[in-house]
C-alpha cells in the first residue's frame, strides 16, 4: 500500500534539521525521510529552476506509466516539496549497457523505451548520460532526474 505523507509534518522536521541530506542538485536538496518511509526521498525545491523542476517531473510522474521514472508519490500544490521512491546510486553508466544489453550511449538511445520518453518529453540527452541523473531499484535502472528538460532549461536558463 502507498503511504500516506503528512506534508507540514515533513516540513517541521526538515526545518528541525532531522532529517539526512542525501544530495544536492543545481534546484533541490534531495533528503531521506523518516525509517518507515525508508523507499521514499523528500525532494525541496529551493529556487525558481527546482520549482519549475518537481513540477516537470510531479506532471510526467502522473502522466506516464513507463517504469524508467522513479515514480513520484506527493507533490504540494506549490510544487516546493516532492516525494519519489528512493534508488541506490549508480557509478558508471556501464550499469544501464549492462542492463538494457547495448555497447554504447547512441545504442541506449536508440532503444524504444528511451527514444520514446526523450521525444515524448523533450528530455536533454546530455542528462541522461550522466550516471547521476539514474539510480537503481530492486536492480532495475530509473531516471531520478527527469525534471530539467528543455523547455525548463529555456525558461529558467537566465536565473541560474
Ligand atoms: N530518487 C532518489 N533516490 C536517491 N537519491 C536521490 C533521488 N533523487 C535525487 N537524489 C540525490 O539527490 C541529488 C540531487 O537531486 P536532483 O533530482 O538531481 O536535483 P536537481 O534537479 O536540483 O539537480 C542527486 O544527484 C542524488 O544524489
Ligand atoms: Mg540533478
Amino acid at each position: 500500500m502507498d503511504a500516506v505523507f503528512d506534508i507540514q509534518t515533513i516540513q517541521n522536521k526538515l526545518y528541525a534539521h532531522q532529517y539526512q541530506k542525501l544530495g544536492t542538485g543545481s534546484g533541490r536538496r534531495v533528503y531521506q525521510l523518516d525509517p518507515e518511509y525508508s523507499e521514499y526521498v523528500l525532494k525541496a525545491a529551493y529556487n525558481r529552476k527546482g520549482y519549475a523542476q518537481n513540477q516537470v517531473e510531479a506532471y510526467i510522474s502522473e502522466t506516464d506509466d513507463s517504469p524508467i521514472f522513479a515514480k513520484i508519490f506527493f507533490c504540494d500544490p506549490d510544487y516546493r516539496y516532492l516525494i519519489m521512491e528512493r534508488a541506490d546510486r549508480i557509478n558508471n553508466i556501464s550499469v544501464l549497457f549492462d542492463y538494457f544489453q547495448v555497447s554504447n550511449l547512441k545504442e541506449l538511445f536508440t532503444l524504444p523505451e528511451l527514444n520514446d520518453i526523450i521525444l515524448k518529453y523533450n528530455l536533454l540527452i546530455a542528462d541522461l548520460r550522466r550516471p547521476v541523473n539514474w539510480g537503481l531499484i530492486d536492480s532495475r535502472p530509473v531516471i531520478i532526474d527527469y525534471g530539467f528538460t528543455k523547455m525548463v532549461k529555456r525558461k529558467y536558463y537566465s536565473f541560474f
